[in-house]
Parts: C-alpha cells; structure tokens; sequence
C-alpha cells in the first residue's frame, strides 16, 4: 500500500481520563464511580482507581512521554470533583503549563464521566451546575487553553450508566434513563454559551459513534437496527447537528425540549468522534446477551450479534477499520454542511503485552481507513490514540490494557510497547 500523508496542520494526540489515570483521590470530593467502585461486585476484578496511574503527582513522566511520542495534542479530562476541591485547579494549571513547554496542545474533556457524587444528570439542574464549573475552568485555563471538549459519550454515559446500571452511577433505568442524555446535551450547550461568553472559540464534544449493521435483510433486524442506530449515533449526533432530535424521541424528554434544542443545537467548531467498532444488530432474541464486557437485558428492542469474519482485540471487540470510513461518509452524507470538521478524539484497542503487534496493525488500518475518509472529501483535522497509559478500564478495572505504554501497577513502572514506537516513527514521517 502507498503510505497515506496526513495534512500538516493535523493534530495528532493521544487521549486519557482523570478517573483512569489520576490516583490522588484524598485531594478531591468523591464521584459517583468512587461509590460505585466501592460497592461490591460492580468492578469485575475488584480494583478502585484510588491510584490508578498515579498521574496527579507522575505527570512530569507522562508529558515527557507525549514529547518523546512527538504528538502535538493531548486530550485528557478535567475531573470535576478535584476542580471543587481546594486548590484542585493549581493540578490542571500546571499540567497546561508542561504540555504546552514541551509543544504540546492542551486538549481538556470537561466531563468523562466522573460527576460528583452530590450530583445526579436525572436532575435537570445539573445541566446548569456543569455550565458554572465549565465557567470556573475556562476563567482559569483559556489565557492558555484554545481547543475544548464539553462531554465525553454522553451516549455510553446514558445507556451504561443510567439505563443498564453497569456503570456509574449504576441505574437501571432502561428507558426511563432518557432524560440524563438531555440534561447531558442540554448541560453541554449551557456550557458551550459559557465557554463563548469566555472568549473561547473552538469548542466540540467528543461523541462516541459506530455504523449499526444489520443482522439481516428481514423487516424485524431491520427495524432493530435502525432503532439501535438511532440510540447510539442520532440521539446524539442530531439535537447537535441539526438542533433537533430524531422522529419519537423529543416526546420522551422532559421539560420544555424546544427551548432548550435551540441551546443544544448551537453550531459547534468542531464535533469529534470516539470510533471503536461496527455493531450487528438483530431483532430481540428473548434472552439476555452478553457482549463486549456488557449484560443486555432480554427486554430491549434489538439484540446484538456477533460480526463473523473479523480479528477481535482481548475485550472481544471486533477490528473493522472500513467501519471508520462508513461512519464518516455516512455522517457527511446525512449530515451535510451541517457536520463542522470532525476530529477523531478516540480510537484504540485493548491486548496484553508490550511486543504489540496487533496493535500497530489496528492503528495501521485505523489510519488508512481514516485516510480514505480524508479522500472521500470529509473534512477530518485530527485523530487521537485511546489511551497514552493502561488505565482503569471502569468496570473492567486494570484488567483491559489500552495503552502504548504500559503501565506495571504494583511500582507504577511505564514501558513504552512496541506501537509507540511505531506511532512516534508515523508521526515524525507525517504518515
Ligand atoms: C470509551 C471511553 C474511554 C475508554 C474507552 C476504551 O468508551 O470514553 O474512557 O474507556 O472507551
């Protein structure tokens, strides 16, 4: 194959949590994953991210570790629990600080997840608590910060944590677990307004999205799999893109949705994209199915299937890097002028060991499919490697290992593997 060359104003990055990497938990309030963790059973191996990566106080290693990648950005969070803990901003002050002294562009999440355990996105008035905090960060960090992203996948954040329970904050809500993604978008446009109001001008969100396969040309898979199509990518995507949300659904939200989608629906600068892989979807098949480290109740409308044929990561999680040029034709074919230029803010793979070669050929596919796109005429800027470090992998704990370094968590030893390497050798050669 030619080797795809990227534009040279792409940002090229890497991205972490501060639930995943953090560690330092005494020096911030308690989130809803550090009760969930702390009830028995939610994390399959038991762990805690009480330490984690340790990065609150080895952050000076893992930005020496971004510079010796050679990435210009790095998207990390900014845990929201820490920020309301006293000098809990002086962290993400001086994280700004090292990046940009190595020449690297600070890229922060303002929510991954980690909402402070006082707070509960069911509540419409979380909405306007997370638009004061955004206040709060950008008045501190936007002298320096440029780029912003409000949310990560409100999307898994709803399902997994709110309507399937496997998650925090562990509600089984099925459903009736709607309104916490309408107080999550409406939560994300109060504070794009205040990120504005700021003077800050280059704003997206980071929305996880993968092409709904059918399991079958029958009208019932069919059907399925536009209705799980329409939960994952247009729920999201559409109240953003297009300031409305898809046939049916508005109806299920709470409080007055017109109003408050002409606050979602303000035009973004940028949207991104957590791309990990292609669904099937078939009708339900009356029985609870296990999948990709997930329970799924009998009682929804699809079920999903196994995609034949493919290479799967150690999570199970099928490889099929054509499906990240599908999502992105698709989405500009949907979306039109309407999708702002896309930023890939994930994309990655879990395997075991530090010769990863399975990896690289994830990462090597990825990128030529993401080439493709390029080509097909959708305005991609960046792509972001899920993740720098292994980390707390939620309800997996430090079982699943995503990093391009490796992480020894009994010493906290990092090991750059064999795809750092490799990546650093793409960058420096520009593809
Ligand atoms: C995404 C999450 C990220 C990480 C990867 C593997 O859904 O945003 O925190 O867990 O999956």
């Amino acid at each position: 194959h030619p080797i795809p060359r990227f534009p040279a104003d792409f940002l090229w990055g890497v991205s972490t949590s501060a639930h995943q990497i953090e560690g330092a938990v005494a020096e911030r309030e308690p989130s809803v994953w550090d009760v969930f963790t702390a009830e028995p059973g939610r994390v399959k191996d038991g762990s805690t991210a009480a330490v984690a990566c340790d990065h609150v106080r080895r952050h000076g290693e893992d930005v020496a570790l971004l510079a010796g990648l050679g990435v210009n950005a790095y998207r990390f969070s900014v845990s929201w629990p820490r920020v309301n803990a006293p000098g809990g901003l002086d962290f993400y002050d001086r994280l700004v600080d090292e990046l940009l002294a190595a020449g690297v562009r600070p890229v922060p999440t303002l929510f991954h997840w980690d909402l402070p355990a006082t707070l509960d996105w069911m509540e419409r008035d979380t909405a306007s608590r997370f638009a004061e905090y955004a206040s709060v960060v950008v008045d501190r960090l936007g002298d320096r910060v440029t780029k912003w992203i409000t949310l990560n996948e409100p999307a898994e954040h709803t399902l997994l944590g709110h309507a399937l329970g496997t998650h925090a904050p562990g509600k089984q809500l099925l459903f009736d677990a709607l309104p916490a993604a309408h107080h999550q978008l409406l939560g994300h446009g109060l504070a794009v307004q205040a990120l504005r109001a700021a003077g800050a001008a280059d704003i997206g969100i980071a929305n996880s999205h993968g092409p709904t396969w059918p399991a079958s040309q029958e009208p019932a898979d069919l059907e399925a799999a536009a209705f799980y199509d329409l939960l994952l990518n247009r729920l999201f995507a559409e109240p953003l893109l297009l300031g409305a949300y898809p046939e049916g659904i508005g109806e299920l939200m709470p409080g007055d949705v017109a109003a408050d989608l002409k606050i979602i629906g303000e035009p973004l600068d940028w949207y991104g994209v957590n791309y990990y892989a292609p669904t099937r979807v078939g009708a339900p098949q009356g029985t609870e199915i296990e999948f990709g480290g997930i329970t799924m109740p009998a009682e929804l409308p699809f079920s999903v299937r196994e995609i034949e044929g493919v290479p799967v990561t150690d999570f199970g999680w099928p490889v099929v890097p054509e499906g990240l040029t599908e999502l992105l034709t698709t989405f500009k074919d949907r979306y039109g002028d309407r999708l702002p230029p896309v930023v890939i803010t994930e994309n990655g793979c879990s395997y075991e060991g530090l010769d990863d070669q399975a990896r690289i050929a994830y990462l090597d596919g990825h990128l030529r499919a993401l080439h493709r796109a390029l080509e097909a005429g959708v305005d991609v800027r960046g792509y972001f490697v899920w993740s720098l470090l292994d980390n707390f992998e939620w309800a997996e704990g430090y079982a699943r290992r995503f990093g391009l370094v490796h992480v020894d968590f009994a010493t906290q030893a990092r090991t750059p593997k064999a795809s750092y390497a490799w990546l650093r050798d793409v960058l420096q050669a520009q593809g």
